[in-house]
């Protein structure tokens, strides 16, 4: 298994209120460490707060850890395109005021890799399933599914190694989002990218992902994988505190079952 990234002890702090203020510091992440290995999708999973954003912004590097490191095992020039993410909110990262084609193209013209704007832009909407006549709307005239498909068409586009995917399915409708569960899968067969799923929702986590990485007050407290099994687990650690957990997500996630 080829490793991607490596997290090493990564911990992050935060002061509460302004700089003078003498509250303890917040923590976001304590001690968090994790590898990400080529073609095996990562899920991690944990509730509000549990330091899941700090850790993304941590990845892009628009952060840096208070102690620990992050080493990334590609190309280090190219680290900024190598690694991309799609967010929870569309509309964060779109000007509405901009075209679906500029959007799609923004990043492209940013790194240089832009050609042939008209079959590039052509080339990604097919990719996500975008109506290619559509390319000419302003992007909020799109609903939130189609604008996360932009987003994702977007970062797609710089071709990625990693593709971190932050609650990026959690506005959308249950349909919409076993849709894009399937477009994701089959585009990492295309394009062989690994991705990073965050979310609070374990069934999307368990319907993507080989590995999966709880984490509560900013620290690791349970990894596991599909060969070992969700149920396996949990018994695994039915005596330990995280297996309670864990557990809730579970109930939390397939309580319509019930
Ligand atoms: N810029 C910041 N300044 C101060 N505290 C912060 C900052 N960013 C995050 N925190 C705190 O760090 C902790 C982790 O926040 P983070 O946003 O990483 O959680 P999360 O797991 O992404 O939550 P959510 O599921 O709500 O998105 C929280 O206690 C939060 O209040
Ligand atoms: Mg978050």
């Amino acid at each position: 298994m080829r490793e991607l990234i490596r997290v090493d002890g990564v911990s992050q702090y935060y002061k509460k209120g302004n700089f003078f203020s003498k509250a303890p510091l917040n923590v976001a992440l304590e001690k968090v460490s994790f590898s990400l290995f080529e073609n095996r999708n990562l899920g991690i999973l944990g509730r509000n707060g549990a330091g899941k954003s700090s850790l993304v912004r941590i990845l892009l590097g628009l952060e840096k850890p208070k102690s620990g490191q992050v080493r990334m095992f590609f190309d280090k020039k190219q680290e900024r395109r190598l690694i991309q993410a799609v967010f929870q909110d569309p509309q964060s990262s779109l000007n509405p005021r901009w075209s679906a084609r500029k959007c799609l193209l923004e990043g492209l013209e940013n790194f240089k890799m832009l050609k042939n704007p008209k079959d590039q832009s052509e080339e990604l909407a097919e990719l996500v399933g975008l109506p290619k006549d559509s390319l000419d709307k302003k992007s909020f005239e799109f609903s939130g599914g189609e604008q996360q498909r932009i987003n994702l068409a977007r970062v797609l586009a710089l071709q990625p190694r990693v593709l971190i995917l932050d609650e990026a399915l959690s506005n959308l409708d249950v349909h919409l989002q076993m849709k894009m569960i399937e477009m994701l899968k089959s585009l990492q067969k295309q394009l062989s990218i690994t991705y990073l799923v965050i979310s609070h929702d374990l069934r999307i986590i368990l319907q993507l992902c080989e590995d999966v990485l709880l984490l509560r007050d900013g620290k690791v407290v349970f990894k596991t994988n599909k060969q070992e099994g969700i149920y396996n687990a949990i018994l695994r650690d039915s005596k330990g505190d995280s297996a309670g957990y864990f557990n809730e997500f579970y109930q939390a996630s397939f309580w319509h079952l019930r």
